[in-house]
This record gives structure tokens, C-alpha cells and sequence, in this order.
């Protein structure tokens, strides 16, 4: 038997009874049909070996979209077809997926149809949490949040979460759903030490009501490591056409923050990815950081962060300089 249940750390989805591994796998880039099988293959069954249990999809990761959760599906039934139930499979629906007025944002009409589409892409019964992607100013709260609470009395998903929804919307879906009957498991935001919005109410808030959290890009998509210390690698997601980091992104001002960041990191014998994952673990709140990896190394070297989660003060204050 494999001691990786003993090594990996497992954390409390708020106040829930599901735990999840603290550092889970998304599938958002490096696992489309653009992509190598034998190469995100080997990534996903290196996760499983290290004991990370939790898996991140959408209906749109790809490309093209879907080709993620078809990938996905295809890897299970061959590699992992009796390890399902020690496994926490996520999907999303909220950006556009396809054509026409129902293929987009937060209508009964679309979170239904999109998660039965993303079920048979998969080749799965049901999910494990189903997410709204991000909030939609036009369908009222309460149609959204009586279509996710209608899909897990349908049995096609156990839990429900939400993501990109700011305080205030988080707070009035937390409300909902707890009177539903169907309580909001998780909120997914975007957190890493150059976007740190969250600090401001958004973790306060899901720390009272006993809401997760798992923070995705906590890397920053790739700035965060030692991928761009010296300027864009060719085989990084920067350089490729359909990547989401673009290069106008990567300032001067950037390559300079990462470079002292860099320098904190290695004081603390820990890689620049390490550092930006246990930064974010260090608070209790925080459920799982959700990374990405466009090979098994890098998941390798990432999840070396659980080693050291704890920063001394003036640690702390230096990033913040560094940040500022
Ligand atoms: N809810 C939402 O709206 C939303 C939005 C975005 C993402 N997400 C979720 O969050 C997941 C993670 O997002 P992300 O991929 O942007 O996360 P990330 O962890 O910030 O970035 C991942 C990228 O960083 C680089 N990398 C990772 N580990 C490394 C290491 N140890 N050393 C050097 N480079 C390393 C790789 O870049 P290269 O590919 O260049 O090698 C990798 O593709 C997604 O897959 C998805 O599940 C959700």
C-alpha cells in the first residue's frame, strides 16, 4: 500500500465534511487537444501518486473547448477506472461554451444543459462540485442558485461552489443557497501575492460563514516561478498564441518584483513556486491552492511547499515591500 495518504496534507472545505488535498490540480491550460497526452497524462497520475485528490475542469478548458474534460474522461477509464471515489472532480459552467442565448452566463437553461454535456464528455455519473464560473449581472441570483441546488437533488453533483463572485454577491449566494438546503461548499477566487483582492473581505467572509476556499493561478500563471527570471521562454504560456498570460503582461516591473521575490525564496531554501504556494497556505482559510502544471517536474517542485508553510515576520514584511 502507498504511504501518500500519510504525506499529503488534507484540509477541511469550511465547515463541511469533505476535505481536499491542500494543493489540487486544474486542467484550465496544458491539457487540450494542443497539448502532448503522454505528457499531461503523466502530470495527472503523478498527482494521484502524491495523494492530490482533487481535479479542476470547466466545460471550456481546452482548447478547443471541452477537449480538457474529454482528455480527462479519457484518462480515467484507462488509468484510474477503480479509483473514482477517492477522487473529488470539479466542472463549471459561466463563460461562453457555445452559440446562441444559452450557452453563456447563469440561465436555468444553460448551467443544466452544460453540465449534462460536461458529464458525457467525461464519462461520469455525476461530479463532485459544480461550479457557476463567474457571476452574471442579468439572470437573477435566485434562478442561478435554484439550478445548481435542482443539479445536486438530481444526483449530478454532491456539492456546489461558486467563483469570481466579490463579497457582496458571495454573501447574498451564501444566504440563498443555505436556505435552499443546498449550502455553498467552496468559492474558487483568484489570489496569489500580485492579485490580492480577496484580502479585503472576501476571505473574512468565507472564514465566518464556513465557506472554502481554493484560490486558483496562484502562481500567476507562471510569474510566480523561475520560468521568467530572465525574460519568456519559448515553451512557456506566455509564448504560445492561446495562452492567457499575455507578454504585455510581463513588465520590467514584474521581472524585477520576481527576481527579489526570488531572493526571499531562496533564503528559506525553498523555489520561487514553493514560496508563492505556501504564502497562500499559510492562512487557515484556505482550503487547497489550485496550480497548474505544464509537466510532472514542475507539479514535482510545487508541491514541495507543504515542507515549509510557516513565515517568520520579517519574511512577511519583505514580500510586502517587494509587492508594494
Ligand atoms: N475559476 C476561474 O475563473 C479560473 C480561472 C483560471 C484558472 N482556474 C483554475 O485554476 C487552475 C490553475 O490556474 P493556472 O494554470 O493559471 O495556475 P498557476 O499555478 O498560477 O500557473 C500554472 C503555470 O505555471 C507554470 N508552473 C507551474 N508550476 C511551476 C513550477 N514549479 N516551476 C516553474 N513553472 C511552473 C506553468 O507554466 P508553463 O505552462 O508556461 O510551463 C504552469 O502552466 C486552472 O487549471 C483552473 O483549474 C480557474
Amino acid at each position: 500500500m502507498s504511504d501518500k495518504y500519510n504525506e499529503m496534507q488534507y484540509r477541511r472545505c469550511g465547515k463541511s465534511g469533505l476535505k481536499l488535498s491542500a494543493v489540487s490540480l486544474g486542467l484550465w491550460h496544458n491539457f487540450g487537444y494542443t497539448d502532448v497526452y503522454e505528457i499531461f497524462r503523466k502530470t495527472l497520475l503523478t498527482a494521484f501518486d502524491k495523494g492530490i485528490t482533487h481535479f479542476d475542469l470547466a466545460n471550456n478548458y481546452g482548447p478547443p473547448p471541452g477537449s480538457a474534460e474529454e482528455n480527462f474522461g479519457k484518462i480515467l477509464k484507462k488509468d484510474l477506472q477503480h479509483r473514482r471515489d477517492e477522487i473529488i472532480i470539479s466542472t463549471k459552467a459561466g463563460y461562453t461554451m457555445w452559440e446562441g442565448p444559452y450557452g453563456d452566463w447563469g440561465s436555468k437553461k444553460y448551467l443544466t444543459a452544460s453540465l449534462d454535456q460536461s458529464l458525457k464528455r467525461m464519462g461520469l455519473d455525476y461530479v463532485d462540485i459544480f461550479y457557476h464560473h463567474r457571476p452574471d449581472p442579468e439572470t437573477p441570483l435566485e434562478e442561478t442558485l435554484t439550478a445548481l441546488d435542482l443539479i445536486v437533488r438530481q444526483g449530478k453533483a454532491l456539492y456546489i461552489g461558486i467563483s469570481n463572485y466579490k463579497p457582496e454577491e458571495a454573501k447574498k449566494a451564501i444566504d440563498m443557497l443555505r436556505n435552499l438546503g443546498t449550502p455553498c461548499l467552496i468559492h474558487q477566487p483568484k489570489y496569489s501575492m500580485f492579485e490580492r483582492w480577496v484580502e479585503n473581505g472576501l476571505l473574512d467572509l468565507l472564514g465566518s460563514e464556513g465557506v472554502g476556499c481554493i484560490p486558483f493561478s496562484p502562481l500567476a500563471q507562471g510569474l510566480l516561478t523561475n520560468k521568467y527570471l530572465h525574460g519568456i521562454p519559448e515553451d512557456s504560456r506566455a509564448a504560445k498564441p492561446h495562452g492567457f498570460l499575455k507578454k504585455e503582461q510581463i513588465t520590467q516591473e514584474k521581472i524585477n518584483q520576481i527576481n527579489q521575490l526570488n531572493i526571499v525564496a531562496q533564503k528559506r531554501n525553498q523555489s520561487l513556486a514553493q514560496m508563492a504556494l505556501s504564502w497562500i497556505l499559510k492562512d487557515e482559510r484556505i482550503t487547497s491552492v489550485l496550480v497548474g502544471a505544464s509537466s510532472s517536474e514542475q507539479l514535482l517542485d510545487s508541491l514541495q511547499c507543504l515542507n515549509n508553510l510557516y513565515f517568520q515576520d520579517d519574511e512577511l514584511k519583505e514580500i510586502d515591500q517587494i509587492l508594494q
